[in-house]
């Protein structure tokens, strides 16, 4: 175990934790030590209403470079099943609420699968998303061949994938990939600001919208519009919609409780 901690939490807001990646010598490269503590303080939070939104954040250099390298050599078919690597990754993915990736330097490999688990990708000018994978034998194992296409199209994946040519914030953001670019110092900044704009909402409403969008990925359109339809009807019945109509019409804030 490292001295210092391979992640940092803090509470920048009420509601509100940023996460910090901070393995700043090895351009936070994705440990099992630093995926298990993510995964860990992710997991902690599935439950706690004290948290609404999280936003995930590396260092001026590297978001992350990816999965360590230097724990591949022990490394065997068998190990990967058995650490439970896929499992880490999969906190990220199954964290039912919001994640902003506040991405400045390098997101690679796994470090930009990590990105792309999250809802919002936030881009400092200095960001450079890739999938590199294939430079080392092996290919992109946490939704680089499957989230990436899916959101940048096929013919740039496969660059990115089988050349393992990176990408730079401002073609992230026209390939559809970031929400935003930001200059580098304002990167989390802006990802806190959304965050904290997202927990002022009912927070029913914004975890059921976030599960809908990522279930339009794989569900046929007339089934996700029903989906949408019900999740919606069931949403009426919640105090945070009778809150909400009422600080419209009441020409004040609301103040949702997430009920
Ligand atoms: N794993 C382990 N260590 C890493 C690392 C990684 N992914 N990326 C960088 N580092 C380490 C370097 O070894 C170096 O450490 P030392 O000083 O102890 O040698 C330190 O971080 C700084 O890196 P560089 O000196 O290489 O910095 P640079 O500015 O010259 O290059 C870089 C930066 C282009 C990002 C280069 O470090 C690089 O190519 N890194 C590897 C990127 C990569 O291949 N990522 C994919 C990994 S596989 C994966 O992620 C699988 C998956 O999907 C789950």
């Amino acid at each position: 175990m490292s001295e210092e901690p391979v992640i940092r939490i803090t509470e920048p807001a009420p509601f509100v934790r940023l996460v910090t990646m901070n393995r700043p010598g090895a351009l936070n490269a994705l440990s099992g030590e630093l995926l298990g503590a993510l995964a860990q303080a992710l997991d902690g939070w599935r439950h706690d209403e004290a948290v609404r939104a999280v936003v995930l954040t590396g260092g001026e250099r590297a978001f992350a470079a990816g999965a360590d390298i230097k724990e591949f050599p022990l490394q065997t078919p068998a190990t990967q099943i058995l650490e439970e690597r896929a499992a880490l990754f999969d906190a990220i993915g199954r964290f039912p609420k919001p994640l902003i990736a506040a991405v400045n330097g390098y997101a690679l490999g796994g470090g930009c699968e990590v990105a792309m688990a999250c809802d919002i990708i936030i881009a400092g000018e200095t960001a450079r998303f890739g999938q590199p994978e294939v430079n080392l034998g092996i290919i992109p194992g946490a939704g680089g061949t499957q989230r990436l296409p899916r959101t940048v199209g096929k013919s740039l994946a496969m660059l990115m994938c089988l050349a393992a040519e990176p990408i730079d914030a401002k073609r992230a953001l026209s390939a559809g990939l970031v929400a935003e670019v930001t200059p580098k110092e304002l990167t989390v900044e802006r990802a806190l600001a959304i965050a904290k704009a997202i927990v002022a909402r009912p927070p029913l409403a914004v975890r059921v919208a976030k599960d809908l969008i990522l279930r339009s990925y794989d569900t046929p359109l007339d089934a996700g519009l029903k989906l949408e339809r019900r999740s919606n009807a069931a949403l009426f019945g919640t105090e945070d919609k009778q809150e909400g109509v009422a600080a419209f019409i009441e020409k004040r804030p609301g103040n949702f409780k997430g009920r």
